[in-house]
């Protein structure tokens, strides 16, 4: 069993000791309901690093009025099993008083790349991600700090935030986790009625279409994103809420992709109630 840890000092003196004996720290940062994607993130810590501390903490400031905060599913007991079993020695998991206490005034504001696709759909997103995420690196005190891809802009802004904010951390992106059917997994997939999560696999065809077509030879954004909006509009539970070609270092949206370049290809569709992400990363050769 991994050993719980809900108080701030407590943690911080763990992570501290574990320093001082010369150990390795990796941390994977989560929001908990834990499944196979994260699990799979907490392996690939235990294998570059000699502690895994796996942090669950349903972050309120990464939420907008009228989002899921308050129905978030929440099962620590499950979580802290699940982490232990996939090798995590620790798991932070604090309140949300303790990590924002009456008065508290101090936010990560990471400039521009949090202005376009999820930053301008939900507003604040990436304040509350960048806050969060650097206070855990201050409690957990990692080396190492593991993230999957699934979430492709959130990596962009810790990455841009670490190098910016001077973190001695090593960033580890590990490849987004599917279903069989292509579904990437998400806490938040559980929302789904059984006749959205069989239209949700629209989502991974509609990228692969778009890479097969630049895979073919096809440089037109606009013909990428007319074949993505085609495979989607074929689902009538579905309503897209962005689709994007991108560079994928700078964010910006492209006309052309070219050669050479690598390219972020996402999505936020809703499904009644649920909204979902995806995207593909695709080097263009
Ligand atoms: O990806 C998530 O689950 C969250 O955004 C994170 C990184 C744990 C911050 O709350």
């Amino acid at each position: 069993m991994a050993q719980v840890i809900t108080d701030i000092a407590l943690m911080q003196q763990a992570a501290a000791h574990l320093r001082a004996a010369g150990k390795r720290i990796a941390v994977v940062p989560t929001m908990g309901a834990l499944h196979e994607g994260h699990l799979t993130l907490i392996r690939e810590a235990a294998q570059r690093a000699d502690t895994v501390i796996t942090t669950v903490f349903v972050n309120p400031t990464q939420f907008g009025p009228g989002e899921d905060f308050a129905k978030y599913p929440r099962m620590p007991e499950r979580d802290a099993a699940l982490a232990a079993g996939a090798g995590a020695a620790y798991v932070f998991a604090p309140s949300a008083p303790a990590m924002y206490p009456q008065g508290y005034a101090t936010f990560v504001n990471v400039e521009r790349i949090t202005e376009v696709l999820e930053g301008k759909s939900r507003p604040g997103h990436f304040r509350g991600v960048a806050t969060v995420v650097l206070k855990l690196f201050a409690v957990t005190q990692p080396h190492v700090a593991v993230f999957g891809q699934k979430d492709a802009q959130q990596v962009a802004v810790i990455r841009r935030m670490i190098r910016d904010l001077h973190q001695v951390i090593e960033l580890v992106v590990v490849p987004t986790v599917r279903e069989s059917d292509g579904l990437a997994m998400s806490s938040r997939n559980a929302y789904l009625s059984a006749d959205e999560r069989a239209q949700a696999t629209v989502l991974y065809r509609a990228l692969e279409d778009a890479r097969k077509l630049v895979e073919a030879g096809e440089r037109r954004c606009d013909r990428l994103l007319d074949s993505m909006n085609g495979r989607i509009a074929g689902s009538r539970l579905a309503a897209i809420d962005y689709l994007s070609v991108a560079d994928a270092d700078s964010l910006e949206e492209l006309r052309d992709v070219r050669n050479g370049q690598t390219v972020l290809i996402s999505l936020a569709v809703r499904f009644g109630r649920t909204r979902l992400i995806d995207n593909i990363l695709v080097e263009v050769r």
